[in-house]
């Protein structure tokens, strides 16, 4: 077995996890490859095709030295012995399970890609997340090319993005699933070999194949559930003077709750709740079970809803006509420090804004590239500047929905002077000081508040 390692997909997932393996791992050579050729070539300039706080220092450190991004994929399945599989396995959108369950056409086309080229014995490792039991497919693919032996692990990944290298850095635990014979076991102790150079033995977490699929889902659904925990009750608290914040904090000291992920918000975005609680939905369907689908479900629900309560909110608000108003969007991104608008509530309130003929200006310091995709026939009908201060002049209200830093300090004596009166904020995040707002003359409205 030879030590190099590749990566095919080179996206959120498989540019920073494999930059930080190779960090760590100078006596490797980590390749990452992927079928989008503008996206290697950014991968191999000076601007990374994605935004991630300290990503840049990792790869200029270690590209061309052991860290190497490249379109070869047949060259790299061939150079390495274990495999990464990152590829992206988004929610289908055709034939059945639409809308529900994972599209797994990516991840197959690389399955028959390695059994197509590969040289001798490997490891393949699913790092994307899918569906439990998917590894069984994927050896019954592989296992077509009888001449060679392929162990599949599966070593899901928990990274966040916007804080993407501190949690490679310093990961809760890295999970490695496998069969518990002494192949599999001996490939679980291969990979775990490439991530104890840095994650500490006791954080390096092995289980069957299935616990490890599962895993992932169940975890991404726990904190999906956290966070429509507390949106829920935030409306509950609008209703009846509690203060969703109060609450959260009350609640989250309680050691058995913990604090994290109590903030209320416009509902959560991102590449992955959604996609992966809907799989979960599936999963539990087409086993039958369907009380267990219709309580997971019910998470995705009330972020559908939370959306829709804080449009509401603004209309009602604002004397139950938009029309003709004009609102300045701050933040596009699904949450701070990614410029990732993948399922950002931004896309969904926007829309519902635009129903509703309000004028408006979208600001956000890094994910403006992304407004006229993700918007489509929409985006003719909103305007975009990253400048907040070009954004909210003559603007009847700011609605905040991405808790970037920068929304803290600006200057809102200047902003309430250049706005229409009555000026209104709608603190979509809870992360402006409400008080100081309303001594300079805004009305402010928060979440949950
Ligand atoms: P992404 O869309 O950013 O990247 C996937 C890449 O795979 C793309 O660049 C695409 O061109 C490439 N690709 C697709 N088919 C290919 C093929 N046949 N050969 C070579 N390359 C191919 O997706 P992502 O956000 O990196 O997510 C990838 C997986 O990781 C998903 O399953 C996701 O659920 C999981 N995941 C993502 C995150 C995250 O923070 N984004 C976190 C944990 C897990
Ligand atoms: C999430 C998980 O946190 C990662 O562990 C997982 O690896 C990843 O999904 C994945 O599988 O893709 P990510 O989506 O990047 O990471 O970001 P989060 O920090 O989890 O935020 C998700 C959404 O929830 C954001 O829109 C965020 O603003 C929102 N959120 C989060 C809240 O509204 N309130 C909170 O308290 C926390």
């Amino acid at each position: 077995m030879n030590r190099s390692i590749c990566c095919i997909g080179a996206g959120y997932i498989g540019g920073p996890t494999m930059a930080v393996i190779a960090d760590h791992n100078h006596d490797r050579k980590v390749i990452v490859v992927d079928i989008n050729k503008e996206r290697i070539a950014a991968w191999n300039s000076d601007k990374m095709p994605i935004f991630e706080p300290g990503l840049d220092e990792v790869v200029k450190r270690r590209r061309g030295k052991n860290l190497f991004f490249s379109t070869d994929i047949e060259g790299a399945i061939k150079e390495c012995d274990i495999i990464f599989v990152g590829v992206n396995t988004p929610t289908k959108t055709f034939g059945r399970g639409s809308g529900c369950a994972s599209d797994l056409q990516y991840w197959e086309a690389t399955a028959r890609n390695i059994v197509k080229v590969a040289n001798g014995n490997k490891i393949v490792v699913e790092k994307s997340t899918l569906p439990v039991r998917t590894a069984e497919a994927m050896e019954r693919i592989l296992s077509q090319h009888s001449q060679f032996r392929f162990d599949v692990l599966s070593n899901p990944e928990f990274l966040a993005e916007g804080t993407a290298i501190n949690d490679l850095e310093q990961p809760d635990r890295v999970l490695i699933g496998g069969h518990q014979t002494p192949e599999g076991l001996a490939a679980i102790q291969a990979l775990s070999a490439v991530y104890g150079t840095w994650v500490p033995k006791e954080r390096i977490l092995t289980t069957n194949l299935w616990s490890s699929e599962l895993s992932k889902l169940a975890a991404n659904a726990f904190l999906a559930q956290r966070v429509s925990s507390i949106n829920s009750l935030s409306a509950l608290c609008e209703e009846t003077g509690a203060d969703v914040e109060e609450v959260a904090r009350a609640v989250g000291m309680d050691r058995r709750v913990g604090p994290h992920f109590l903030k209320t918000g416009p509902g959560f975005g991102g590449s992955c709740f959604k996609k992966d609680i809907l799989n979960l939905v599936y999963i539990c369907e087409s086993y039958g079970l369907t009380e267990v689908a219709e309580y997971w479900r019910q998470v995705v629900a009330i972020n559908d809803y939370q959306q829709q309560r804080l449009v509401g909110g603004i209309i009602r608000t604002m004397f139950n006509t938009l029309a003709n108003k004009k609102v300045a969007v701050f933040g596009f991104a699904f949450k701070a420090n990614t410029s990732d608008t993948r399922e950002s509530p931004a896309i969904a309130i926007t829309k519902m804004l635009v129903e509703e003929h309000a004028q408006i200006v979208i600001t956000d310091p890094k994910a403006l590239v992304h407004v006229k995709e993700d918007l489509g026939p929409d985006a003719d009908k909103v305007q975009t500047t990253a400048d907040p201060y070009a954004a909210v002049q003559d603007a009847d209200a700011i609605i905040l929905l991405t808790d970037w830093a920068e929304y803290k300090t600006l200057d809102y004596k200047r902003i309430y002077a250049s706005m229409r009166k009555p000026a209104f904020v709608f603190d979509g995040r809870n992360i402006l000081d409400h008080a100081a707002l309303r001594a300079l003359g805004f009305e402010v409205k928060g979440m949950g508040k």
